[in-house]
């Protein structure tokens, strides 16, 4: 039996069921209302290498039809859309006070560009507003860190559904850290799940097989200890 500290705080086995999301996705909206002023600091500290990477794999090339789901303050959206200034952008989130610093980043952004092509609007993982088919990729940055287990097969059948076959989905996870001190934050969720934004490690590799993605890489970040994992799939021709 292999001793590890990943599970509930003490010595247990590897093979104890992974952590449950806490915070329901109802309270959601609430709590990231509420963490939008602070949150571009925690991103900038622990996130923004595995964020980099994400659009490094995501190879945007201008013209693409893009979606970004549970799009945040904009950290990763505002890169697509630099890259993407003739194709379709479309963010969406649950968040209202996310999404308002979402939009004034892109404002920003929009004064030195004259010709973007851009949208951002309240919207759940659980139904996107999106055509079957029509989307050439789809980037999704921690949010499955704040899904349940029983309800991750329902959004990852409504990424599937938009996008095109053959298209692309680039995912970052807060994940499980594989070394002990990167556990200091699963401590933190176990004590305080809110305290962490709902926040939980998560592996989605085996779940995005499942549902016959065709997964090319899955790379481990660590910054200031907060384990990150970044996922280019596929959904099959
Ligand atoms: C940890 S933040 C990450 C924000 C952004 N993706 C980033 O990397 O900076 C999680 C975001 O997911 C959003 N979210 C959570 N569940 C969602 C859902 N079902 N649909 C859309 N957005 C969701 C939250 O409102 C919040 O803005």
């Amino acid at each position: 039996m292999k001793l590890s500290f990943s599970c509930c705080g003490m010595s247990c086995c590897d093979d104890a069921p992974p952590r449950d999301a806490r915070v329901s996705q109802a309270e959601i909206g609430l709590v990231y209302d509420k963490l939008a002023k602070i949150y571009d600091i925690w991103g900038a500290l622990t996130e923004s290498r595995a964020r980099h990477r994400a659009i490094e794999l995501a190879a945007v090339e201008d013209g693409q039809s893009i979606l970004e789901v549970a799009v945040g303050t904009g950290l990763a959206f505002e890169e697509i859309v630099k890259r993407n200034p003739h194709g379709r952008n479309a963010g969406i989130d649950l968040s209202k006070g996310m999404l308002e610093k979402a939009r004034k980043r892109l404002q920003k952004l929009a004064k030195a560009n004259d010709s973007l092509n851009y949208s951002l609007h309240v919207g759940s993982a659980f139904d996107l507003p999106a055509q079957t088919e029509s989307v050439d990729l789809l980037v999704n940055n921690y949010m499955f860190d704040l899904i349940r287990y029983a309800d991750m097969d329902r959004v990852l059948a409504e990424f599937k559904r938009v996008l095109k076959k053959g298209g692309k989905l680039v995912l970052v996870n807060m994940t499980q850290g594989e070394t002990l001190p990167s556990q200091l934050y699963d401590w933190i969720y176990r004590l305080s799940p809110k305290t962490m934004g709902g926040c939980r490690g998560v592996k989605l590799e085996a779940k995005l097989k499942q549902h016959q993605f065709s997964v090319q890489t899955r790379e481990y970040h660590q910054q200031m200890l907060f384990p990150s994992e970044v996922i280019l799939a596929y959904k099959p021709v």
